[in-house]
């Protein structure tokens, strides 16, 4: 049976672009259904890219609300929708108990870091201020912390060479659009 997920994203979308491509014709194909592309940011670029690929989608605005309260009202929203998972890509708010505890090991996020070493955002530009030979792409799931859930998968990118922040993001994105569907594939258990 295939399982049903949203997506929720605050920006770009592209990791949500390549679950969706493989969803439709690659290694997700016959494994999940997107059911819904959800958005804290109703200009967030990516639910246009969603929209037209014929997903449904909705925002709740979250900017100047409670975070128990933005949560409340997401629960509220989702629940029709009888979800086995909810995928996090570049969903950039914190979830508070309120949401976790509702979908327990079933929110699943992708971080560009190793989440032992780096939690929070911006972590390309940690990555490259550090001047970091190596950094590792951590899909997890996700607890009541901030990027302190159970690890799922890990996959290196390697920096060598990389001398521009643009340059390690390139690199660290094209590694996040195919590790993302491969780990989910396991995870949704389709093989
Ligand atoms: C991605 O690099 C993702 O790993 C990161 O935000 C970017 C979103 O890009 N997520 C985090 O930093 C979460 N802490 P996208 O919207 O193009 O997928």
């Amino acid at each position: 049976m295939k399982k049903r997920i949203a997506i929720f994203i605050s920006g770009r979308g592209s990791n949500m672009e390549a679950i969706i491509e493989n969803a439709e014709s690659g290694r997700l194909k016959d494994c999940c259904e997107i059911v819904l592309v959800f958005s804290n940011k109703k200009d967030a670029r990516g639910l246009e890219i969603a929209r037209q690929h014929g997903i449904e989608i909705a925002c709740i605005e979250s900017r100047g609300k409670k975070r128990e309260d933005f949560d409340r009202e997401l629960v509220k929203l989702l629940q029709p929708y009888q979800l086995d998972y909810i995928v996090l890509a570049g969903f950039m708010r914190i979830l508070s108990p309120v949401f976790v505890r509702t979908y327990p090991n079933r929110i699943i996020n992708i971080h560009p870091a190793d989440t032992a070493e780096f939690q929070g955002v911006e972590a390309y530009k940690w990555a490259f201020e550090k001047g970091m030979s190596e950094t590792k792409i951590t899909v997890h799931f996700v607890d009541e912390g901030v990027d302190t859930g159970p690890v799922i998968a890990q996959q290196k990118v390697d920096l060598t060479g990389a001398n521009s922040l643009e340059e390690v993001e390139k690199r660290g994105l094209k590694v996040e659009h195919k590790f993302y569907s491969k780990v989910l594939e396991d995870v949704f258990k389709c093989k």
